[in-house]
């Protein structure tokens, strides 16, 4: 049975398929009378907001013939109390796969263990990634393969979406630069564990020197609210914006997973020249999960 639980424990060979066929989804979106998930039903079980990923995960199930319920966590008996592993043996019995955000990483991977039916992890606080192969497939769609270039993560490099950016570089081959301050950077134990090369540092200018992709993510994650004045502090001048765009390679990338706050993490000019970048790598979410739930069940 296959999950797709963290970057980490991905394979390079599952990446590059799923990325190859989500190109096949996308340019068959609406023509394609393969339906891999006819008869089954998918919940969508979310301890946090989205829109990205519940409408991404809500439409693709249905296009590839399923059925999704949406719960929200709140809403289901595991908001007053009831254990992962009881909630996981009732829905394995039920339904045919679960797409989960939460907070611990280790629920996802317990809702996986129990439930006995394939898990996505739709964002934890430890990692994001179906963000990070949608955004891999959106540069690989502009620039050609992403194998010996440079991406330049700027601001909180320490929560989910560079975590995962950083399991993906050692298996793909590209150089990872993160821009954070000293409290913001990710473990360094974590970054050895990951291997390849990943270059942490408080320099913003020199990690944005050369590089192909510029890439941001809010500065305040789900879950750390309590911590938004200190952060905005702290992380204030971990900018993407268009000084820093000069230094980037000619023509470089800018990305965002959105959703962003304007005038933080990114400046207001910045976004919106490369906003059609930042919303076709909002829209490959949904070609990319697609790819994900095919490969998943085949
Ligand atoms: N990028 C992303 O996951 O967006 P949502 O929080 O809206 O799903
Ligand atoms: N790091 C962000 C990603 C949002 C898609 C968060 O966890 O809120």
């Amino acid at each position: 049975m296959k999950h797709l639980l963290s970057m980490e424990k991905m394979s390079r060979a599952d990446i590059d398929h799923i990325l190859e066929n989500s190109a096949v989804l996308k340019r068959q979106r609406g023509d394609s009378q393969h339906k891999p998930l006819a008869g089954q039903f998918w919940a969508l079980i979310f301890s946090k907001s989205s829109t990205r990923t519940r409408v991404s995960f809500e439409v693709g199930i249905r296009e590839l013939g399923g059925e999704a319920l949406f719960l929200n966590a709140n809403d289901i008996q595991l908001g007053r109390g009831e254990p992962i592993c009881d909630t996981a043996r009732v829905l394995g019995r039920m339904i045919h796969g679960a797409v989960i955000r939460t907070f611990a990483q280790s629920d996802v991977e317990q809702f996986a263990e129990y439930a006995k039916i394939p898990t996505i992890n739709a964002l934890t606080d430890d990692e994001h990634p179906c963000q990070i192969l949608a955004d891999i497939f959106t540069f690989q769609e502009k620039r050609g393969s992403i194998q010996g270039k440079v991406v330049t993560f700027v601001g909180d490099g320490a929560c989910n979406v560079p975590i995962s950016w950083i399991f993906a570089a050692a298996k793909l081959g590209f150089e990872l630069r993160i821009a954070a301050p000293k409290a913001f950077q990710p473990p360094a134990d974590l970054v050895k564990r990951a291997g390849g090369r990943i270059v942490c540092t408080e320099d913003l200018k020199a990690a944005a020197a050369g590089a192909d992709l510029l890439y941001t993510d809010v500065w305040v994650s789900m879950g750390k609210e309590a911590e938004a004045v200190e952060r905005i502090k702290v992380l204030g001048g971990y900018q993407i914006n268009q000084a820093l765009v000069k230094l980037a390679k000619p023509g470089a990338l800018v990305m965002h997973c959105l959703p962003a706050y304007r005038g933080k993490e990114i400046d207001e000019a910045t976004f919106e020249e490369h906003a059609q970048t930042i919303f076709d790598e909002a829209e490959n979410r949904l070609h990319v999960q697609k790819s994900v739930l095919n490969w998943i069940v085949s």
